[in-house]
């Protein structure tokens, strides 16, 4: 039965909210513009992979805090260790063992990568990978790849996407983009940038597998032209393999960066790689010194114990199993009822299991952030927070089924709307994409 919550609590605070938080929230990808209008619950407490929001309404949640908690919200084991090293001190002035317990453990857990620096933000660690590279090579640009949406809040990614005020143009020319499985574009790179790409980053795997003739010849070419091959594991670290997809796909990368799952929600970070590479930012060797990732909370205490936590629980259990066999099932079910309600080419299940994402296209099949908003509307009334559809260990067979019920429900409406017209059926305005230059849409045709 449709459950139409009340969010009443959570209308009344968005005032205040973005009186004190520029966008009313400290993440983009958590904003209002992500969220039916009426159905944009802030959230009071969650448990597994239930979260209840501040009018009381408890819902299964997708995404899991923007792909961090893999295990699940206030997950016990892990929460146990945070808080049995809170009671020992989190950060002294000199480094604790559990900085090289942490650090042995998670090189034992990732056999490419020689060393390893952690840090609190994916970001810190992408922007040193990037300053690595350039230390090494000498060169100054930076090939991306277009196709993967985030790599890093600093300025040698953002000044790449449409969001870009305050960047100056002299660093946005230093970021250039290549396609995804599309070697020919990587060339085409190196040729119009000859003798200037210190690296290429991308990220193993998004919504297409990975050519693994692509990557080997990705390498190649690196290494014939004297750049580094960075490899974003901020994702599938901890969700394809517990070795980060560089084990599963056995991809040697120069430099790999992990976060995000690492401490299931709590923050830390991690720069690794080859020993050749990674010792410039140590103190014996007599290069040039590279300043390596140096940030107060980089060694937080509770944040390592919660990382070693989360290795030994990954081994001790079959997370990444579990991960891929909830994400087949949710993947078979809601297939099922797209069939039922005749919505192929309307709705799309896409992606890894352990990382699913859904498409909504209108009555002419092109993508729509209007049937996205109905999609997450309907769901939301029906207690599923879905901006995508990451699991979680915490995502059992019952919770699972529950949200394919959920969903199959939202994708009636969604047929009814594409028959009767989307205003009969959506109650507020569009959701729309973080990386736009304006808030409203007209100012873009002014
Ligand atoms: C692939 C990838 N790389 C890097 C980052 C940046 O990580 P953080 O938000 O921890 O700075 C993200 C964050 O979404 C990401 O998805």
């Amino acid at each position: 039965m449709v459950q139409y919550r009340k969010f009443n609590q959570s209308i009344s605070l968005k005032e205040r909210f973005h009186r004190a938080i520029p966008g009313g929230s400290h993440t983009y990808a958590k904003g209002d513009d992500q969220y039916p209008e009426q159905y944009a619950p802030y959230i009071a407490r969650g448990k597994g992979c239930r979260v209840w929001d501040i009018d009381g309404n408890e819902f299964v949640e997708y995404g899991m805090g923007l792909r961090a908690v893999s295990l699940g919200h206030a997950f016990d084991p892990i929460i146990e260790a945070a808080h049995q090293q809170m009671l020992k001190g989190i950060n002294f002035s000199r480094p604790a063992l559990l900085e090289l317990q942490t650090a042995e453990a998670f090189l034992q857990l990732v056999p490419g990568a020689e060393m390893v620096k952690f840090a609190k933000n994916g970001s810190d660690c992408t922007t040193a990978a990037i300053k690595l590279a350039r230390a090494v090579t000498g060169k100054t640009k930076v090939a991306i790849c277009g196709d993967h949406p985030f790599f890093s809040v600093d300025d040698w990614f953002i000044g790449a996407t449409a969001i870009n005020a305050g960047i100056p143009q002299s660093t946005k020319d230093l970021t250039v983009k290549f396609r995804f499985n599309d070697i020919a574009s990587v060339q085409q790179l190196f040729d119009e940038h000859a003798g200037e790409i210190a690296c290429v980053i991308m990220e193993p795997e998004k919504y297409e597998p990975l050519d693994l003739e692509f990557v080997q010849a990705l390498q190649s070419l690196c290494k014939k032209n004297n750049a580094l091959f960075i490899l974003d594991e901020m994702i599938t670290g901890f969700r394809w393999h517990n070795g980060g997809a560089q084990t599963l796909y056995n991809i040697q990368p120069d430099l790999s960066t992990f976060g995000k799952a690492m401490g299931n929600g709590f923050a830390v970070a991690a720069l690794a790689g080859k020993r050749e590479y990674m010792e410039l930012g140590g103190l014996y060797h007599d290069k040039e010194r590279v300043f390596l990732l140096s940030t107060t909370h980089g060694a937080e205490g509770h944040a390592l114990a919660a990382a070693i936590a989360v290795m030994d629980f990954y081994q001790k259990e079959d997370v990444i199993g579990h991960l891929n066999i909830q994400g087949e099932r949710l993947r078979a079910g809601l297939e099922k009822a797209i069939s039922t309600y005749a919505l192929e080419g309307h709705i799309g299940v896409h992606g890894h299991p352990a990382c699913l994402v859904f498409s909504t296209k209108d009555q002419d099949k092109n993508p729509s952030q209007p049937f996205r908003t109905l999609f997450m509307q309907e769901c939301i009334k029906r207690g599923i927070i879905a901006p995508n559809i990451v699991n979680s260990y915490s995502h059992k067979d019952a919770d699972t089924d529950f949200t394919i019920q959920a969903m199959s429900d939202a994708m009636a409406v969604y047929r009814k709307a594409l028959d009767e017209g989307i205003d009969h059926y959506l109650e507020g305005r569009s959701v729309q994409p973080v990386y736009r230059k304006w808030n409203h849409e007209h100012r873009n045709k002014a």
